[in-house]
């Protein structure tokens, strides 16, 4: 029994013994990262855990549902991407035997403590990022996150600058991924998580399509501020060195204007016909990522009375994914990619619409839904958060 119980000790410890408990909590940088620290919370990815986003909640029930794996299956796999520093790689089969039968065993309260440990609930925390030590080339897009990552030990913190001795909390190195390509990026927004082969995030394959050599973090952190990193902690008699930062924004629709600048959106006309031209501005597919998002074009005409007189079927960007039973699905589950109709990268789509008689004024609405109206229907989520349109362009012409 008791050697039993130094067993599980054992196990238990050597899951988390790596991660240095000075990093799991990102408070603990909030003394002297003030700015990191405010700026990453509010962002998605520190919400990355079924417990702070509802969205993946309700995605990882779907996913368990169509595959008919356990929860933890789902969930440890997700998490190569979404919480990178889980104790556990895979479960167990017990944990199958044990769920079945509704069973608690030292498996089940093993696996559920690692999914559900605090620091994990933080997300992609800092001890995710600046605790990279490698990133290894991968062998297939399944291979990405925790499986392409070694990460470092004891107290160092990576990033973009040379090793110094003035940071006082913890040890400090460079490493290239945080200087140039989007190698650190893309170890989690390109990959896929499908059984049968069917693409998932391709962010990365869509940038190099583009041809453009732009790094993610021009415009998802910031522009270079020059600026001095903790300057109060200072010690007497140093020059604190003034350095090139960004801002931690991760910015997407839900925390910045991000979607303002998306689009360019032009109207030419003729007496019968207008032609729309959607311009994608951004290096990648519009949406990118995540296989449920989705941007809609509404269209409307008046009269001189301001009297609506057409309405053409809305234009959806989006990628339509089926199950093996046909259903519209995401990603994940999906045995074919079925339709694309998302811009490509730099693209200006041109769309032609017939202009009704009399038709004095045209409006042109685009929104972008974070899931879209089509999936709503099939995956139950009540937050508005991630069921209202967000604004991305408005036009009014005049005929
Ligand atoms: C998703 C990856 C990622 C996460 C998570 C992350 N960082 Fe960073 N961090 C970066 C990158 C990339 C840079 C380099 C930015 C640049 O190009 O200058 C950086 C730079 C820094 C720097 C150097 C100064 C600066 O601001 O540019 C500090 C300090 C820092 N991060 C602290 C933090 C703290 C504290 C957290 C947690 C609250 C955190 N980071 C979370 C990616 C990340
Ligand atoms: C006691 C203050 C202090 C605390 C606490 C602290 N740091 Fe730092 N950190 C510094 C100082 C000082 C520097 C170096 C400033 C310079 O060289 O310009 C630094 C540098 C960094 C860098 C840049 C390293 C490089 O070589 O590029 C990162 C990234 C970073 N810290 C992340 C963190 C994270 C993540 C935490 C929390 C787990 C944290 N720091 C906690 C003081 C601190
Ligand atoms: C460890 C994996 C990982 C790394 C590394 C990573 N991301 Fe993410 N990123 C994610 C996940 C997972 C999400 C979704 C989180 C959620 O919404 O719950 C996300 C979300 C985002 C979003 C927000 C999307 C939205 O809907 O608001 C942006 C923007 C983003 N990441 C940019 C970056 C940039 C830029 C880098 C490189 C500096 C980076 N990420 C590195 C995994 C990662
Ligand atoms: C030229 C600027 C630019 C560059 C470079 C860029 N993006 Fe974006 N990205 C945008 C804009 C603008 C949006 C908003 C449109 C949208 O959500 O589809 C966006 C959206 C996203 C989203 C979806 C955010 C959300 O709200 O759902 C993710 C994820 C993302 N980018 C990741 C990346 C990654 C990873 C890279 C690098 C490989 C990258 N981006 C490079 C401009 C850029
Ligand atoms: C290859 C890494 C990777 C894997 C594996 C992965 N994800 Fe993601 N996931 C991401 C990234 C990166 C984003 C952010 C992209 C974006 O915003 O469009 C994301 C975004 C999401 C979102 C949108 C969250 C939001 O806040 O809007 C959901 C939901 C999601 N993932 C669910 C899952 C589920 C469920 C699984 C497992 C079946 C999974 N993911 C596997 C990388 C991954």
């Amino acid at each position: 029994m008791k050697r039993w119980l130094v067993l599980v000790f054992l196990l238990v410890t050597t899951a988390t013994a790596q991660i240095n408990s000075k990093f799991t909590n990102p408070n603990n940088c909030k003394g002297c990262h003030e700015e990191e620290v405010k700026d990453w919370d509010s962002t998605w990815h520190s919400k990355s855990h079924k417990e702070k986003n509802p969205l993946y909640k309700a995605v990882l029930a779907y996913v368990q549902k169509i595959t008919h794996q356990t929860d933890a299956d789902v969930a440890v796999g997700c998490a190569k991407c979404h919480n990178p520093r889980l104790g556990i790689k895979q479960v167990d089969p017990s944990y199958m035997y044990a769920k079945a039968f509704g069973l608690e065993s030292d498996t089940t309260r093993k696996v559920e403590s690692e999914l559900n440990a605090e620091h994990i609930q933080n997300g992609i925390s800092c001890y995710v990022c600046h605790n990279i030590d490698k990133i290894h080339p991968r062998n297939s897009l399944k291979d990405a996150g925790f499986d392409i990552i070694s990460w470092t030990k004891g107290d160092l913190i990576v990033g973009p600058y040379p090793p110094n001795n003035r940071t006082g909390y913890h040890t400090s190195d460079e490493r290239d991924f945080f200087k140039e390509k989007n190698t650190l990026c893309l170890t989690c927004h390109e990959g896929s998580g499908n059984l049968h082969d069917v693409p998932g995030y391709e962010t990365g394959t869509e940038l190099l399509l583009s041809g453009q050599e732009m790094r993610c973090v021009e415009c998802h952190m910031s522009s270079i501020k020059k600026s001095v990193i903790a300057p109060h902690i200072v010690r007497k008699g140093e020059t604190p060195i003034v350095r090139d930062l960004r801002s931690h924004l991760f910015a997407g629709a839900r925390n910045s204007d991000t979607l303002e600048s998306t689009l360019s959106v032009y109207a030419h006309h003729t007496p019968n016909n207008v032609e729309i031209g959607v311009q994608n501005l951004t290096p990648h597919r519009v949406p990118t990522g995540f296989s449920g998002r989705s941007i809609v074009m509404e269209v409307r005409f008046f009269d001189g009375n301001g009297k609506l007189i057409g309405q053409p079927n809305y234009t959806n960007f989006r990628s339509v994914y089926r199950d093996s039973r046909g259903n519209e699905a995401l990603s994940y589950v999906a045995t074919k990619l079925e339709k694309d109709s998302r811009l490509k990268p730099l693209e200006t789509r041109l769309i032609n619409i017939e202009r009704p008689l009399n038709s004095q004024k045209m409006e042109i609405n685009i929104t972008y839904y974070l899931l879209s109206p089509q999936l709503q229907q099939i995956i139950p989520i009540e937050d508005e958060i991630f069921t209202k349109p967000y604004h991305v362009h408005s036009t009014v012409v005049q005929f």
